[in-house]
């Protein structure tokens, strides 16, 4: 963790928004480290039931792989199971979750049930033009799932990850201009009215996701910082 960075005292919970290839993901890991909260990713959750083969995995498989949003009973089931692990006891960033407003409520649900709420939600703000290029040019690490980037973001030894040592990288099926194109469609019609949602809360935050990684991550840390103090 960051020296001199406060660690929240209660629970704070943060919500990422932004379209595929905003950074999500990759913010949402550098977070972690700094501020010792939780990343929280329903991507990364419906993968993992997909490789394990769960009846969720099955049903969301043509789903994901379409650029569609899976079913909001089977997104907030696997959410709500994971929110309830020890781990998330002080606070999550979450990573692709809400996507829609059914989701949104649900979570404020879950959240209340437990004396919690969303702290801040965070809106990275970018083009969709430079979106195809960062998704295409993504990869990462199958050892620890550190992110990386064809031209964005490359690990100081080609082919070896910085964090773990492995070699073993992987591309995201759903990662191609197709499936971009849809998971775009499905952001715009379902994902963006959420910045309405918690602008009207008084909760949201903008940040420039257009910058360089180094730049946004800056930006990110002073947004969460002044939200925890
Ligand atoms: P999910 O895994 O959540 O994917 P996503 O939202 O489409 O977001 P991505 O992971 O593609 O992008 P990101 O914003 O995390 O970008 P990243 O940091 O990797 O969801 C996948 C699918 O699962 C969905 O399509 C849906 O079917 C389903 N799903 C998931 N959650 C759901 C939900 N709640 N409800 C319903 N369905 C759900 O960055 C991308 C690349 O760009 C990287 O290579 C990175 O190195 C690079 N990069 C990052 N920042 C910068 C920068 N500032 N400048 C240059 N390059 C950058």
């Amino acid at each position: 963790m960051m020296d001199g960075v406060k660690i929240p005292q209660t629970a704070a919970n943060l919500v990422l928004l932004g379209p595929p290839g905003a950074g999500k993901g990759t913010q949402a890991r550098m977070l972690e480290e700094t501020f010792g909260l939780v990343q929280l990713s329903t991507g990364d959750l419906l993968r993992a039931a997909v490789a394990a083969g769960t009846e969720a995995g099955r049903a969301a498989k043509a789903v994901m792989e379409a650029g569609d949003l899976v079913s909001d009973e089977i997104v907030i089931a696997i959410l709500r199971d994971r929110l309830a692990e020890a781990d998330c006891a002080s606070g999550v960033i979450l990573d692709g979750f809400p996507r829609t407003t059914v989701q949104a409520e649900a979570l404020d649900g879950l959240l209340a049930d437990i004396g919690q709420d969303i702290r801040a939600a965070i809106s990275l703000e970018v083009d969709d033009s430079a979106m195809v290029t960062r998704i295409s040019g993504r990869y990462t690490c199958g050892g620890c799932g550190e992110g990386y980037h064809d031209s964005f973001k490359t690990s100081a030894v080609e082919g070896k990850c910085d964090k773990c040592g492995g070699s073993e990288m992987k591309r995201r099926a759903d990662d191609n201009a197709e499936t971009v194109t849809q998971r775009l469609v499905a952001y715009h019609a379902q994902t963006a009215p959420l910045i309405s949602y918690y602008d009207a809360r008084g909760v949201l935050a903008r940040v420039d996701a257009m910058a360089p990684i180094g730049d946004v991550a800056k930006e990110l840390n002073a947004v969460v910082t002044a939200t925890l103090a």
